[in-house]
């Protein structure tokens, strides 16, 4: 019996609880900053909806594949949670694929994005800063390499645990652990992920419903976002408090 087969269960699920438990301290003690998104006045597009969708169908697969690795992990040989774990795992892997040819230029890091991350976004501070980022910030931008790299890890220890698993192998410990470890480390930052967009920055997840936000918003959260703005919309002026104003081109805020 190795450590894993022992205790690899227990420290996993010990490690999510703890995680969930930084980010309720946190809330407590930080609360929710900054300019929120409401339905109100949302006229800047940030996302398409072949983006939304493709961000929904990748958060959904990793769900499944999160939760049914773990079922897979404390009641060996469920056939359906292994059918759902490998479905759901694969189409995750191709997602994230698909995510990083549409979206790595935006995530390329800028030499402002050096601020944001000397002072970690202004998320350990009680009062709001405010601190360059373009259309995505520094804290994002790690985020999003990061969920591009793991699939590739995960994807090529799986199919090696599925190997073994098919010709009656056992499974090779370290591989087993990388395995499991991606998937933790990969768990915690999405439920990271998942709580900055529903509590400490309230309100974000509306953006995943039609894809727009308000001037406010983008101003308050992303100053240095440059949007192209489709010539009949409605615009933004530059650092304007006004409403939408019509349309000339590209405008930084
Ligand atoms: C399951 C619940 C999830 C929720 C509620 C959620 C919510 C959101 C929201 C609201 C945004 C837009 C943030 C903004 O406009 O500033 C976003 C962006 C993003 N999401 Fe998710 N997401 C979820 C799961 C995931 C998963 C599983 C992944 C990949 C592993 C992921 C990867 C991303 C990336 C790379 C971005 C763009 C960068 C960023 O905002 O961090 N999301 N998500």
């Amino acid at each position: 019996m190795t450590i894993y087969e022992n205790f690899g269960g227990a420290i996993i699920i010990s490690l999510l609880i703890l995680s969930v438990l930084v980010l309720a301290i946190h809330y407590i003690k930080r609360g929710t900053k900054g300019v929120q998104l409401d339905d109100s006045n949302n006229v800047i597009e940030r996302f398409t909806r072949f983006e939304r969708t493709l961000h929904n169908i990748r958060a959904l697969t990793f769900t499944i594949a999160a939760i049914s690795g773990l079922v897979f992990l404390f009641i060996e040989g469920t056939v359906a949670a292994g059918m759902m774990h490998n479905i759901s795992g694969i189409l995750f892997f191709t997602t994230s694929v698909i995510t990083f040819f549409l979206w790595h230029k935006s995530f390329w890091f800028k030499p402002y994005d050096k601020s944001w991350l000397q002072h970690l976004g202004g998320y350990l501070t009680k009062q709001s800063l405010s601190l360059p980022a373009g259309k995505f910030n520094a804290g994002q931008k790690i985020f999003f390499w990061i969920t591009i790299l793991l699939p590739i890890f995960l994807l090529a220890t799986g199919i090696n645990l599925f190997i073994s698993r098919i010709t009656e192998t056992e499974a090779d410990g370290t591989i087993l652990i990388i395995h499991a470890g991606t998937a933790t480390l990969a768990t915690i930052l999405v439920v990271g992920h998942i709580y900055l967009s529903l509590w400490a920055n309230k309100g974000t997840w509306r953006v995943l419903k039609n894809g727009k936000v308000s001037v406010k918003w983008a101003q308050s959260n992303h100053p240095n976002w440059e949007i192209e703005n489709p010539k009949s919309k409605p615009s933004i002026k530059a650092n304007s408090k006004s409403k939408p104003k019509p349309s000339k081109n590209r405008v930084s805020i």
